[in-house]
């Protein structure tokens, strides 16, 4: 793998080495029939931290194969330790951090993608660094299927504000949207991240939306 190893990690990598993605790139176009094995849609989560979500997804979910980046060796060997306790199947992780996901993943690959309390790069000059800005919406437009959905949640205003433009800008039809999360009735609310646990016990209100990033037929 080509991330930096943090001490004592080795034996940990190689534990866990059935879950963690050596060459994503190889995978491209292959992902479900090479590394899962059968034809289940394939979901992503850009940024899955410790694992929290998308394990509880492959756990509610193994009629769908699930793949979890992350860039933090830390961090997503305990997304895949969680992965191993759990027995899990159907969800493999890249640790990396990706800035062009579209080298790993081919045109409609992916049958939807989680942005889960992404980093909020807050200083303008960061803004290319935002995994809602329009230079990653034309990445993710490059494999998801055309039914395919972008759910994003967060707790930062700015953030939520800058992407809510950025998916406009970009032509996206916004299909989900709640400034409150939590108080809503939308489905989105059930399966929660560590941050989301985090920021709620804090009193903070969760921003969540959900788009296609296909324009509707005609308005082009
Ligand atoms: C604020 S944390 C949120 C973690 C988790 N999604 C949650 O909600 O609990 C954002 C994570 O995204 C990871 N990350 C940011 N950009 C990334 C990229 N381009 N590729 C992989 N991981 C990335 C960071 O390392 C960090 O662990």
């Amino acid at each position: 793998m080509r991330y930096r190893r943090v001490k004592g990690a080795t034996e940990k990598i190689e534990r866990l080495r059935e879950y963690l993605v050596a060459a994503p790139e190889e995978l491209r176009g292959r992902w479900s029939r090479e590394a899962f094995g059968n034809d289940h849609p394939l979901f992503l989560e850009m940024g899955c931290g410790k694992g929290k979500f998308v394990t509880e997804l492959a756990r509610r979910h193994p009629e769908y194969n699930y793949i979890g980046v992350e860039g933090q060796e830390r961090v997503f060997l305990r997304a895949a330790q969680r992965a191993h306790e759990a027995g899990l199947k159907n969800v493999l992780f890249i640790g990396e951090f990706l800035q062009h996901p579209s080298d790993c993943f081919a045109k409609d690959e992916v049958s939807g993608l989680y942005l889960n309390f992404s980093d909020p790069w807050p200083k303008a000059r960061h803004a290319k660094r935002r995994l809602t800005h329009r230079r990653y919406l034309e990445e993710y437009r490059r494999f998801l299927k055309p039914e395919g959905t972008v759910a994003f949640k967060t707790d930062n205003d700015d953030l939520f504000e800058f992407s809510v433009e950025e998916f406009r800008e970009f032509g996206a039809r916004i299909l989900e949207i709640s400034w409150d999360l939590h108080g809503s009735p939308l489905k989105a609310k059930e399966v929660t991240t560590e941050y989301e646990e985090k920021f709620r016990e804090w009193g903070k209100t969760i921003k969540y939306l959900k788009a296609s990033l296909e324009p509707e037929a005609g308005s082009q």
